[in-house]
């Protein structure tokens, strides 16, 4: 740790081997101010692979601040070479520079020596056997939570269309109905029938994708549709937690979990089960990416979930004689993405093949049209750049095993 120059005034201690240093004219309760505006920021850039973020982790070494509002922070990842290392840079400095009165941002990006090592499994070892919830989704499983700031904008049918796209490439795809009462993955899969146990857990419905599979829980499997409206909102989080905690999620290389509309209880449960949870915001051509933009920045503050890109859908019709309409407007999804600062994954054309595929319980996506075209390349950019298997990746990977380990029998 590098001593705070005399001038400077050490105003936080973040955590051990880390301190907020303010040098300002401002008063101490105006520099604490400013302090604990940046660490509480930085707590929102997490490490997806260890599910903790990289202040709580002890990666976060230093933060100074200038009477400028100039900023130079200090980070230790586990090792230099962290594919990761890209991800956390940006999140850190977009986190940091959305801080108000802060100008520009230094950023130093180091490694952490062998005791702050030592520390961090420690912490991450306490989070795994704390861990609020015991899962079967493996470690490696990418989590992505597909949201939106409002209802109707194609959720579920990118949901399931995205996962038939992710299992045509060979992967076992997890699907999580968290539309509680409004579900419909279950028609738009032409799935039906009750769930069966398996040891006293859920054993989620398969379906087989070319050489890849589905496996599939909702509410819709438990309950008439009538039945689930009566439990609205009481068992809401309790119902997610069970499709989390007491289902066979055995073997999923991702997880996809459609959301309810809106911003609320769900994805803050969500934040507390499965932190390491990534949304992928949904939006329409003509939303104003501003309204949008606030609401879905807001619900993934609130939650500490990481935005990881916006899907537009609903986006230009091109009709049979090659003419292109764009019917909704265009361009709410490139907007909102760089409001975000994240990227633009796809835009997927408004096509009534996508409801009437939806309608017949087969996603467009297992066909090689124009719209299943789009749905893979935006599988291909996830499996391959936003979001790939973390046992490729390799830069904390190797440490999950003890984690796995140190969370003991409740993991099983
Ligand atoms: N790209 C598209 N082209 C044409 N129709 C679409 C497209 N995407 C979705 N739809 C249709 O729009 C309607 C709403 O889609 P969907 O149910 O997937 O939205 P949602 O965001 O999940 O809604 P809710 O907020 O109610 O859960 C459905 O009838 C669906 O078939
Ligand atoms: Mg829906």
């Amino acid at each position: 740790m590098r001593r705070a120059p005399q001038n400077w005034a050490a105003t936080n201690m973040i955590d051990p081997g880390s301190v907020v240093t303010v040098k300002t004219d401002a008063t101490p309760e105006e520099r604490a101010d400013l302090a604990a505006a940046i660490t509480e920021r930085l707590r929102s850039v997490m490490d997806p692979e260890l599910g903790a973020d990289i202040v709580t982790l002890g990666m976060l070494n230093e933060v100074l601040v200038d009477d400028d509002g100039a900023a130079v922070v200090t980070v230790a990842l586990t090792t230099p070479s962290c594919p990761l290392r890209a991800q956390i840079d940006k999140d850190v400095r977009g986190a940091v520079l959305s801080v108000e009165g802060i100008t520009t941002i230094d950023l130093r990006i180091g490694q952490l020596d062998p005791d702050a090592k030592a520390r961090l499994m420690d912490t991450a070892r306490r989070l795994a056997q704390e861990g609020a919830t015991a899962t079967s989704i493996p470690p490696r499983a990418r989590i992505l939570g597909i949201s939106s700031g409002k209802g109707g904008v194609g959720k579920s049918s990118v949901t399931v269309n995205l996962a038939v796209s992710l299992a045509r490439r060979g992967l076992r795809v997890g699907i999580l109905d968290a539309d509680i009462w409004g579900f419909s993955i279950p028609r738009l899969l032409g799935l039906d029938g009750a769930l069966e146990a398996r040891e006293s857990k859920m054993v989620p419905k398969r379906l087989t994708v070319g050489s890849g599979e589905l496996l599939v829980l909702s509410m819709g499997f438990l309950a008439g549709e009538d039945q689930a409206v009566m439990w609205r909102g009481l068992i809401l989080n309790r119902a997610v937690q069970q499709f989390i905690e007491d289902a066979h999620w055995d073997g999923i290389d991702y997880l996809l979990i459609d959301l309810p509309p809106g911003t609320g209880d769900v994805q803050m449960g969500l934040a507390r089960m499965l932190p390491r949870t990534e949304l992928l915001i949904v939006t329409t051509p003509p939303e104003a990416a501003q309204k949008v933009a606030s609401r879905a920045a807001d619900m993934a503050r609130r939650g500490n979930l990481r935005v990881a890109g916006v899907i537009e859908n609903m986006s230009a019709f091109t009709c049979e004689h090659g003419e292109t309409y764009a019917l909704f407007g265009s361009g709410g999804g490139s907007r909102l993405a760089a409001h975000l600062g994240v990227p633009l994954l796809g835009e997927i054309p408004l096509d009534p093949d996508v409801a009437s595929g939806g309608d017949a319980g087969v996603p467009i996506a297992g066909t090689d049209g124009e719209v299943g075209a789009v749905f893979n390349a935006i599988a291909e950019r996830i499996a391959t750049d936003i979001a790939p298997l973390l046992d490729a990746s390799g830069c904390t990977a190797r440490l999950l095993e003890v984690l796995e380990e140190a969370a003991g029998p409740a993991r099983s």
